[in-house]
Protein backbone atom coordinates (compact mmCIF):
# COMPACT_ATOMS: atom_id res chain seq x y z
CA UNK A 1 0.00 0.00 0.00
CA UNK A 2 1.34 3.31 -1.16
CA UNK A 3 2.18 5.48 2.12
CA UNK A 4 2.01 8.70 2.88
CA UNK A 5 2.05 10.72 6.43
CA UNK A 6 2.31 14.43 7.53
CA UNK A 7 5.35 15.96 9.57
CA UNK A 8 5.02 18.51 12.20
CA UNK A 9 5.44 18.97 15.90
CA UNK A 10 2.84 19.59 17.25
CA UNK A 11 1.13 17.06 15.27
CA UNK A 12 -1.68 15.30 17.38
CA UNK A 13 -4.48 17.49 16.72
CA UNK A 14 -3.82 17.15 12.55
CA UNK A 15 -6.34 16.27 10.67
CA UNK A 16 -4.64 15.44 7.85
CA UNK A 17 -4.94 11.93 7.79
CA UNK A 18 -8.69 11.70 8.23
CA UNK A 19 -9.09 14.47 4.96
CA UNK A 20 -6.46 11.76 2.79
CA UNK A 21 -8.48 8.22 4.04
CA UNK A 22 -11.39 10.29 2.79
CA UNK A 23 -9.85 11.07 -0.32
CA UNK A 24 -8.76 7.99 -1.51
CA UNK A 25 -11.97 6.88 -0.58
CA UNK A 26 -13.76 9.11 -3.29
CA UNK A 27 -11.27 7.19 -5.76
CA UNK A 28 -11.21 3.76 -4.38
CA UNK A 29 -7.86 3.88 -4.16
CA UNK A 30 -6.30 2.12 -0.86
CA UNK A 31 -3.56 4.16 0.68
CA UNK A 32 -1.76 4.26 4.20
CA UNK A 33 -1.60 7.87 5.84
CA UNK A 34 0.04 8.77 9.20
CA UNK A 35 0.52 11.71 11.67
CA UNK A 36 4.50 11.55 12.64
CA UNK A 37 5.74 13.69 15.56
CA UNK A 38 9.46 14.97 14.38
CA UNK A 39 11.62 16.05 16.77
CA UNK A 40 12.58 19.32 16.00
CA UNK A 41 16.29 18.69 14.95
CA UNK A 42 15.11 15.53 13.34
CA UNK A 43 13.43 16.82 10.51
CA UNK A 44 15.80 16.39 7.47
CA UNK A 45 16.42 12.58 8.57
CA UNK A 46 12.89 11.96 9.27
CA UNK A 47 12.03 12.99 5.51
CA UNK A 48 15.35 11.03 4.26
CA UNK A 49 14.76 7.82 5.75
CA UNK A 50 10.74 8.10 4.78
CA UNK A 51 11.62 8.33 1.18
CA UNK A 52 14.13 5.54 1.49
CA UNK A 53 11.94 3.51 2.89
CA UNK A 54 9.80 3.32 0.11
CA UNK A 55 6.93 6.38 1.20
CA UNK A 56 5.51 8.12 -1.45
CA UNK A 57 4.43 11.52 -0.12
CA UNK A 58 5.04 14.30 2.75
CA UNK A 59 2.51 16.94 4.04
CA UNK A 60 4.64 19.71 5.89
CA UNK A 61 3.76 21.35 8.91
CA UNK A 62 4.76 23.86 11.48
CA UNK A 63 7.12 24.40 12.37
CA UNK A 64 9.19 22.36 9.16
CA UNK A 65 7.34 24.36 5.93
CA UNK A 66 10.89 26.59 5.37
CA UNK A 67 13.04 23.66 6.43
CA UNK A 68 10.95 21.31 4.12
CA UNK A 69 11.45 24.47 1.31
CA UNK A 70 15.63 24.66 2.14
CA UNK A 71 15.52 20.57 1.23
CA UNK A 72 13.37 20.47 -1.87
CA UNK A 73 15.30 20.03 -4.72
CA UNK A 74 12.88 21.06 -7.27
CA UNK A 75 9.70 23.46 -6.24
CA UNK A 76 6.73 24.56 -8.02
CA UNK A 77 6.83 28.38 -8.57
CA UNK A 78 4.05 28.93 -5.97
CA UNK A 79 6.54 27.15 -3.31
CA UNK A 80 9.72 29.46 -4.41
CA UNK A 81 8.10 32.30 -3.42
CA UNK A 82 6.36 31.09 -0.85
CA UNK A 83 9.33 30.39 0.98
CA UNK A 84 7.46 27.13 2.54
CA UNK A 85 6.79 23.75 1.22
CA UNK A 86 3.92 22.00 2.74
CA UNK A 87 3.91 19.06 -0.25
CA UNK A 88 6.89 16.51 -0.50
CA UNK A 89 7.07 13.53 -2.72
CA UNK A 90 9.98 12.10 -5.25
CA UNK A 91 10.47 12.76 -9.07
CA UNK A 92 10.96 9.64 -11.30
CA UNK A 93 14.51 10.39 -11.59
CA UNK A 94 14.74 10.68 -7.89
CA UNK A 95 14.93 14.42 -7.05
CA UNK A 96 12.90 15.75 -3.83
CA UNK A 97 10.02 18.13 -5.00
CA UNK A 98 8.22 20.50 -3.18
CA UNK A 99 5.51 22.37 -3.39
CA UNK A 100 3.13 24.93 -1.14
CA UNK A 101 -0.39 23.97 -1.69
CA UNK A 102 -1.64 26.35 1.00
CA UNK A 103 -2.53 29.26 -1.42
CA UNK A 104 -4.86 27.37 -3.47
CA UNK A 105 -6.51 25.81 -0.94
CA UNK A 106 -7.71 29.01 0.50
CA UNK A 107 -7.89 30.50 -3.40
CA UNK A 108 -10.34 27.65 -3.77
CA UNK A 109 -12.02 28.05 -0.77
CA UNK A 110 -12.70 31.54 -1.64
CA UNK A 111 -14.11 30.46 -4.47
CA UNK A 112 -16.17 27.94 -3.93
CA UNK A 113 -17.87 30.35 -1.72
CA UNK A 114 -18.77 32.81 -4.56
CA UNK A 115 -16.33 35.40 -2.77
CA UNK A 116 -14.56 36.31 -6.21
CA UNK A 117 -11.40 38.48 -5.84
CA UNK A 118 -11.16 40.08 -9.17
CA UNK A 119 -11.17 43.69 -9.07
CA UNK A 120 -11.87 43.40 -5.22
CA UNK A 121 -9.95 45.19 -2.21
CA UNK A 122 -8.50 42.54 -0.55
CA UNK A 123 -6.89 43.11 3.04
CA UNK A 124 -4.43 40.77 4.51
CA UNK A 125 -3.19 41.03 8.18
CA UNK A 126 -0.43 39.44 9.19
CA UNK A 127 2.91 39.02 7.02
CA UNK A 128 4.60 36.18 8.36
CA UNK A 129 4.97 32.57 6.89
CA UNK A 130 0.94 31.87 6.69
CA UNK A 131 0.41 35.02 4.62
CA UNK A 132 3.47 34.62 2.31
CA UNK A 133 2.56 31.03 1.28
CA UNK A 134 -0.66 32.61 0.03
CA UNK A 135 -0.14 35.45 -1.73
CA UNK A 136 0.72 34.84 -5.25
CA UNK A 137 -2.49 32.17 -5.56
CA UNK A 138 -4.26 35.88 -4.64
CA UNK A 139 -2.82 38.05 -6.72
CA UNK A 140 -3.12 35.40 -9.46
CA UNK A 141 -7.00 36.30 -9.08
CA UNK A 142 -6.18 39.48 -10.44
CA UNK A 143 -7.49 41.74 -7.22
CA UNK A 144 -7.80 45.82 -7.59
CA UNK A 145 -5.09 45.60 -4.65
CA UNK A 146 -3.90 42.98 -1.71
CA UNK A 147 -3.21 45.36 0.90
CA UNK A 148 -0.79 43.70 3.61
CA UNK A 149 -1.27 44.94 7.02
CA UNK A 150 1.27 44.01 9.77
CA UNK A 151 2.49 45.27 13.75
CA UNK A 152 6.06 45.13 12.41
CA UNK A 153 6.17 47.06 9.13
CA UNK A 154 9.05 46.26 7.71
CA UNK A 155 8.34 42.18 7.23
CA UNK A 156 5.10 44.29 5.30
CA UNK A 157 7.38 45.77 2.93
CA UNK A 158 9.52 42.85 2.20
CA UNK A 159 6.52 41.10 1.21
CA UNK A 160 5.60 43.84 -0.54
CA UNK A 161 8.52 43.99 -2.73
CA UNK A 162 9.37 40.49 -3.12
CA UNK A 163 5.13 39.56 -4.91
CA UNK A 164 5.45 43.34 -6.46
CA UNK A 165 5.94 41.69 -9.94
CA UNK A 166 2.94 39.75 -9.72
CA UNK A 167 0.43 42.41 -8.74
CA UNK A 168 -0.72 45.24 -6.99
CA UNK A 169 0.46 44.89 -3.63
CA UNK A 170 0.59 47.31 -0.82
CA UNK A 171 2.09 47.33 3.08
CA UNK A 172 0.65 49.05 5.72
CA UNK A 173 0.47 49.17 9.76
CA UNK A 174 -2.68 48.02 11.19
CA UNK A 175 -3.87 51.70 12.08
CA UNK A 176 -3.41 53.06 8.42
CA UNK A 177 -6.34 50.82 7.61
CA UNK A 178 -8.91 53.18 9.39
CA UNK A 179 -10.79 54.47 6.42
CA UNK A 180 -9.79 52.33 3.47
CA UNK A 181 -12.22 50.46 1.46
CA UNK A 182 -12.27 47.14 2.07
CA UNK A 183 -14.05 43.96 0.55
CA UNK A 184 -11.82 41.26 2.10
CA UNK A 185 -10.15 40.61 5.20
CA UNK A 186 -8.10 38.33 5.60
CA UNK A 187 -6.37 36.79 9.04
CA UNK A 188 -2.72 35.52 8.44
CA UNK A 189 -1.50 36.39 11.85
CA UNK A 190 -0.98 34.11 14.64
CA UNK A 191 -2.49 36.03 17.02
CA UNK A 192 -5.44 34.39 18.63
CA UNK A 193 -2.45 31.38 19.22
CA UNK A 194 -2.06 34.19 21.96
CA UNK A 195 -5.35 34.35 23.05
CA UNK A 196 -4.92 38.37 21.23
CA UNK A 197 -6.86 39.93 18.11
CA UNK A 198 -5.06 41.86 15.60
CA UNK A 199 -5.53 45.57 16.06
CA UNK A 200 -7.90 46.38 13.60
CA UNK A 201 -9.58 49.71 13.80
CA UNK A 202 -13.13 49.08 14.03
CA UNK A 203 -14.28 51.31 11.36
CA UNK A 204 -12.65 49.08 8.82
CA UNK A 205 -15.15 45.87 9.29
CA UNK A 206 -18.75 46.78 7.53
CA UNK A 207 -21.44 44.79 6.55
CA UNK A 208 -20.48 44.08 3.51
CA UNK A 209 -17.12 43.22 4.28
CA UNK A 210 -16.11 39.46 4.01
CA UNK A 211 -14.27 37.81 6.79
CA UNK A 212 -12.20 34.82 6.54
CA UNK A 213 -9.75 33.77 9.12
CA UNK A 214 -6.99 31.19 7.94
CA UNK A 215 -7.38 29.08 11.37
CA UNK A 216 -10.05 26.74 11.55
CA UNK A 217 -12.50 26.44 14.36
CA UNK A 218 -16.38 25.00 14.11
CA UNK A 219 -17.41 27.72 16.98
CA UNK A 220 -15.84 30.28 14.39
CA UNK A 221 -12.36 32.11 15.86
CA UNK A 222 -12.31 35.49 18.26
CA UNK A 223 -10.95 37.48 15.58
CA UNK A 224 -14.59 36.37 13.60
CA UNK A 225 -16.60 36.78 16.55
CA UNK A 226 -15.18 40.31 16.58
CA UNK A 227 -15.93 41.26 13.47
CA UNK A 228 -19.35 39.83 13.72
CA UNK A 229 -19.35 42.34 16.19
CA UNK A 230 -18.46 45.09 13.95
CA UNK A 231 -21.73 44.21 11.64
CA UNK A 232 -19.75 41.61 9.67
CA UNK A 233 -22.48 39.35 8.05
CA UNK A 234 -20.17 36.87 5.71
CA UNK A 235 -17.48 35.12 7.70
CA UNK A 236 -16.00 31.84 7.23
CA UNK A 237 -12.83 29.92 9.26
CA UNK A 238 -10.01 27.96 7.45
CA UNK A 239 -11.65 24.44 7.06
CA UNK A 240 -12.25 24.79 3.64
CA UNK A 241 -8.45 26.00 2.83
CA UNK A 242 -7.27 23.11 5.02
CA UNK A 243 -9.39 20.74 3.03
CA UNK A 244 -8.25 22.64 0.01
CA UNK A 245 -4.65 22.37 0.57
CA UNK A 246 -4.91 18.79 1.51
CA UNK A 247 -6.92 18.12 -2.25
CA UNK A 248 -4.42 19.80 -3.93
CA UNK A 249 -2.02 17.62 -2.62
CA UNK A 250 -3.52 14.44 -3.33
CA UNK A 251 -4.01 15.77 -6.60
CA UNK A 252 -0.20 15.92 -6.83
CA UNK A 253 0.56 13.00 -5.77
CA UNK A 254 -2.72 10.56 -6.80
CA UNK A 255 -3.48 12.21 -10.06
CA UNK A 256 -7.08 12.40 -9.16
CA UNK A 257 -8.71 15.61 -7.82
CA UNK A 258 -10.70 14.75 -4.79
CA UNK A 259 -14.28 16.42 -3.81
CA UNK A 260 -13.81 18.87 -1.05
CA UNK A 261 -16.92 19.83 0.21
CA UNK A 262 -18.58 16.11 1.53
CA UNK A 263 -14.96 16.28 3.15
CA UNK A 264 -15.98 19.59 4.53
CA UNK A 265 -18.95 18.68 5.31
CA UNK A 266 -18.13 15.64 7.14
CA UNK A 267 -15.31 17.26 9.46
CA UNK A 268 -18.07 19.54 10.19
CA UNK A 269 -20.35 17.33 11.76
CA UNK A 270 -17.29 15.89 13.97
P1 LIG B 1 3.12 32.13 10.76
O1 LIG B 1 3.96 31.08 10.10
O2 LIG B 1 1.94 31.60 11.53
O3 LIG B 1 2.74 33.21 9.83
P2 LIG B 1 5.08 33.91 11.87
O4 LIG B 1 5.92 33.83 10.65
O5 LIG B 1 5.71 33.92 13.22
O6 LIG B 1 4.05 32.71 11.92
O7 LIG B 1 4.15 35.20 11.71
C1 LIG B 1 3.17 35.54 12.65
C2 LIG B 1 2.39 36.73 12.13
O8 LIG B 1 1.35 37.05 13.05
C3 LIG B 1 3.23 37.98 11.97
O9 LIG B 1 2.70 38.76 10.93
C4 LIG B 1 3.04 38.65 13.33
O10 LIG B 1 3.30 40.03 13.34
P3 LIG B 1 4.81 40.58 13.49
O11 LIG B 1 5.46 40.38 12.15
O12 LIG B 1 4.66 42.00 13.86
O13 LIG B 1 5.44 39.75 14.59
C5 LIG B 1 1.58 38.38 13.53
N1 LIG B 1 1.15 38.47 14.92
C6 LIG B 1 1.41 37.59 15.91
N2 LIG B 1 0.81 37.98 17.07
C7 LIG B 1 0.16 39.14 16.79
C8 LIG B 1 -0.65 40.02 17.56
N3 LIG B 1 -0.91 39.80 18.85
N4 LIG B 1 -1.17 41.11 16.94
C9 LIG B 1 -0.92 41.32 15.64
N5 LIG B 1 -0.16 40.54 14.85
C10 LIG B 1 0.37 39.46 15.43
Amino acid sequence: MDRYSVFGNPIAHSLSPQIHQQFAAQCQQDIAYSKSLIELDGFEAAVNEFFAAGGKGLNITVPFKQEAWTLAEQRTQRAELAGAVNTLWMSEDGKLCGDNTDGAGLVNDLLANNWLLKNKNVVMLGAGGAARGVILPLLEQAPARLLVANRTLVRAHELQTLFAPYGPIEACEFKELGGQKVDLIINATSASLGGELPPVPTDVIHENCRVYDMVYANQGTPFMHWCQQQGARELLDGLGMLVGQAAESFAIWRTFRPAVQPVIDELRRL
